[in-house]
């Protein structure tokens, strides 16, 4: 008798097209079956156009979309608050679909919360990674150091860690002079920096984990994976927000799969915020004539030359 209950239960289970018929632990917690068919169903609704049936980010609406909706089979994400490359935590997922991500397809989503923590769990079932790992310990920022009244403060160390230290500038466009880069690096490190890339005024091309489906295959059966452009603070939206706190997170927690590394365990709190000022005060000047007239003050410096101590020090004339 059970056993023919198990085999209309196999068949049932087969026409529903692959519905969960037990419960999966995912990102070490266990979750019902019931919850996994919700969160399918509300997925199909809400979010199938773009991240498609199987999660690969080739739905009927990601075609041309720069960039691509996230592929979930990967487990790879960019803009969770955990140290960069950790599985986000369920916090992180309502974050990212109830604010988007501006500048991109993946815009504000008015989901219902219930419906959300269903999708999420739902969203985990198509990597393999949440059934052997557990999401990262979030990073919280502690109090602002700074606060609004040491703001000019806080910019000023900012740009100077930004050129002279956290090394920003070499997949992040430079925003001071060759003169004022060599001052700052001297004074934070003790050597001035004399070689900078060909042209530090704009972001280099980087190298991602991401891959894009809507590409042929690589003769291996993988596909090639997306080069990324580091945003141009004076023109492009930071996408994560670009609020002091999202860009100190941001700063601190790097992008995962990406070039952008965490910065929480290599720089203190202070200047952690210091940086964020800093960005922020380049979002604040998108669109103003002070961005404008400090490019034209960028691209038209006159040729520089290491001071005479470099020179000198390593035998040059
Ligand atoms: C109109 C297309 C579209 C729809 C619909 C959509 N997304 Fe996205 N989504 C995107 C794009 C594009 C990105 C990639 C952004 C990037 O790489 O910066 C993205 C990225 C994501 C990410 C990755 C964030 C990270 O940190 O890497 C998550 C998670 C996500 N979407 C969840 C959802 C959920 C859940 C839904 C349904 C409620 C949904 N999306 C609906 C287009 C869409
Ligand atoms: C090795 C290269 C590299 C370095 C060094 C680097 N970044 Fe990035 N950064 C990137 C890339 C690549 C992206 C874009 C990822 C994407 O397309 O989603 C990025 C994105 C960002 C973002 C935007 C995130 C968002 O919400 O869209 C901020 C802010 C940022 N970086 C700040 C910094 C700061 C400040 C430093 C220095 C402390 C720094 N980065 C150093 C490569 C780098």
């Amino acid at each position: 008798m059970s056993l023919s209950r198990a085999s209309l239960l196999a068949v049932f289970t087969s026409a529903c097209g692959g519905s969960f018929d037990k419960p999966m632990t995912l990102g070490g917690v266990t979750i019902p079956a019931e919850r996994l068919n919700r969160g399918k169903a509300a997925y199909t609704q809400y979010c199938r156009a773009c991240h498609g049936d199987h999660g690969d980010g080739t739905g009927p609406a990601s075609y041309g979309l720069r960039p691509p909706p996230r592929d979930f089979t990967a487990g790879t994400f960019k803009f969770a608050h955990v140290s960069s490359g950790q599985l986000p935590t369920d916090a992180d997922f309502v974050r990212i679909v109830k604010g988007g991500l501006h500048g991109t397809a993946m815009l504000a989503w008015d989901v219902p919360d219930a419906t959300l923590l269903d999708i999420i769990q739902y969203v985990k079932t198509f990597s393999p990674r949440w059934k052997t790992e557990t999401p990262g310990t979030p990073i919280t920022p502690g109090p602002d150091p700074w606060g609004p009244a040491r703001k000019a403060e806080a910019v000023a160390r900012g740009a100077k860690l930004y050129h002279g230290l956290a090394q920003c500038l070499q997949c992040h466009a430079a925003y001071e002079t060759r003169a004022q880069i060599y001052a700052d690096s001297k004074e934070l490190t003790g050597n001035g920096t004399t070689e900078l890339r060909a042209n530090p005024y704009e972001p280099e091309l980087k190298e991602s984990d991401y891959a894009d489906r809507h590409y042929p295959p690589n003769p291996d059966g993988t596909y090639p994976k997306l080069k990324l452009l580091p945003p141009d603070f004076l023109l492009n939206d930071a996408r994560s927000g670009s609020r002091v706190t999202d860009l100190y997170l941001t700063i601190a927690s790097g992008v995962g799969g990406t070039a952008m590394p965490s910065w929480k365990l290599s720089l203190p709190e202070a200047d952690l915020w210091a940086l964020a000022y800093y960005v922020r005060s380049l979002v604040e000047m998108k669109d103003t004539p002070r961005a404008e007239a400090l490019r034209q003050a960028l691209a038209s410096q006159p040729p520089w030359k290491p001071p005479a101590e470099v020179t000198a020090a390593t035998g040059g004339t």
